[in-house]
């Protein structure tokens, strides 16, 4: 694996590679890998020539510096990983690198319409400018065929699918399935900061959508998301923050199942002071 700390100089080399034909997938990541990381390395390396994944947390994606401050940044052990995955190229750029001149103190501005202030949007305020803000900025540095993004981050897809489409690029965006610890919960770099009893008591989300997932044709949109609150709820510290039905298309709310041909069950769930994001199909 090429490990470059320079975005020009892993630009050029990338540059050099596709005008001999390579095609690139790229797995954009903040580290502290998992095998929810893993499994998109493995997607793109059966899918281009040269796999390319950027480790990089985001500072402009953090609306509480101290989320931002206790993010885990285990360097050392995801080079292994992504050595091990066989990941070809490591972009590891520093924040004056991606932000220069002050770039963080002038981020571009982005039309995301409401996907910016609904759900995640609504209660992490310049959350998804930030996300625009760096993966545009990634993919202009890798220019990749294919980008390799997670269901589990539904509503950050969205965001992603819009940037692509409005900034004019070729690029396809390539949405792989969550991965889940055996209980259910879904994987995340958060949780590393879950005892083992909140690891344990954690299924109750997944298990929730699951009951969503069997039953949502017995009750109304409304009725179903107070039983899934309640259930959640149930669990000492649990405290749920949105679990929201949506059209998957123009992700907005569905009032009534008819609403939507196809429909997703989202939720966020504070549990002891970490956020927990999951998401399932339901219909
Ligand atoms: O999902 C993530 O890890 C981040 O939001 C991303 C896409 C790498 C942008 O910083």
């Amino acid at each position: 694996m090429i490990l470059f700390r320079k975005a020009a100089a892993a630009s050029d080399f990338l540059n050099g590679r596709r005008m001999s034909g390579k095609s690139i997938g790229f797995v954009p990541t903040m580290g502290a890998l998992h095998a929810g990381h893993l499994s998109l390395v493995e997607k793109a390396k059966a899918e281009n020539n040269l796999v390319v994944c950027s480790i990089f947390v985001n500072p402009a994606q953090f609306n509480d510096p101290g989320d931002l401050e206790r993010y885990p940044r285990p360097i050392e052990r995801d080079i292994e990983l992504l050595t091990l995955a066989g990941c070809d190229v490591l972009l590891l750029p520093s924040v004056e690198d991606i932000y220069p001149r002050e770039g963080l103190l002038h981020l571009h501005r982005y039309d995301l319409g409401h996907l910016e202030h609904f759900l995640e949007g609504r209660s992490r305020p310049g959350h998804f400018q930030g996300v625009a803000n760096v993966v545009d900025r990634l993919l202009s540095i890798v220019n990749p065929d294919n980008l390799y993004l997670g269901q589990k981050d539904f509503q950050q897809v969205k965001v992603l699918e819009w940037l692509v489409a409005h900034t004019g690029r070729s690029t396809h965006i390539v949405i792989c399935p969550i991965l889940r610890e055996e209980n259910g919960l879904a994987m995340s770099s958060r949780n590393i900061r879950l005892d083992a009893s909140n690891l344990e008591k954690a299924c109750i989300i997944f298990q929730s959508l699951q009951f969503a997932a069997a039953n949502y044709q017995l009750y109304a949109p409304s009725e179903l998301q107070a039983i899934c609150i309640k259930h959640i709820e149930s669990i000492p510290n649990a405290s749920v923050d949105y679990l929201e039905f949506c059209d998957t298309g123009s992700f907005q709310s569905v009032n009534d199942w008819r609403d939507a041909e196809h429909i997703v069950a989202v939720t966020a769930v504070m549990l002891s002071g970490v956020r927990l994001l999951d998401n399932m199909l339901i219909k």
